[in-house]
């Protein structure tokens, strides 16, 4: 699946935001290497911050079903620039998705800025950083 096809699933993910805070709508999708595609929306809370990205959304369903090797993600809002992640996706983000993976960047006018996680999060706190600390 190429990065269009990966966005219009994103697109159509994105029509069951739960958004009645916001009215923010976000549709995200993910790709595995084997091909696989999970989809999510953002869902809000009236606590505000319990609210799930769509990016997570997505992210969370395909680890939750034994995903765990992903090739690209794409996201989409009706937004003026291609969608940007936020900084808590971004992190969720690099903790499964290599430096080659592809994140797509898109909005509802059919921009899209191809881009990667190492782009979006250099220098991210990762596994690494935690070595030697495990009791
Ligand atoms: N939102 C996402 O779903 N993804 C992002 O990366 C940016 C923000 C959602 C959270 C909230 O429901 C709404 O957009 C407004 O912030």
């Amino acid at each position: 699946m190429r990065g269009p096809e990966l966005l219009e699933q994103a697109r159509k993910a994105r029509e069951a935001a739960y958004v009645p805070y916001s009215r923010f709508k976000v549709g995200a999708a993910v790709m595995t290497t084997d091909g696989r595609v999970f989809t999510g929306c953002n869902i809000e809370n009236a606590a505000y911050s319990p609210t799930n990205c769509a990016e997570r959304t997505a992210i969370f369903k395909a680890v939750s079903e034994g995903a765990r090797d992903f090739a690209a993600l794409a996201v989409i809002a009706d937004t003026e620039e291609p969608c940007p992640p936020c900084g808590v996706c971004r992190q969720v983000i690099s903790e499964f998705f290599p430096e080659t993976a592809v994140v797509y960047l898109g909005n509802l006018k059919g921009e899209v800025r191809e881009t990667t996680i190492a782009e979006l999060l250099p220098g991210a706190f990762s596994k690494k950083d935690l070595q030697g600390t495990a009791e």
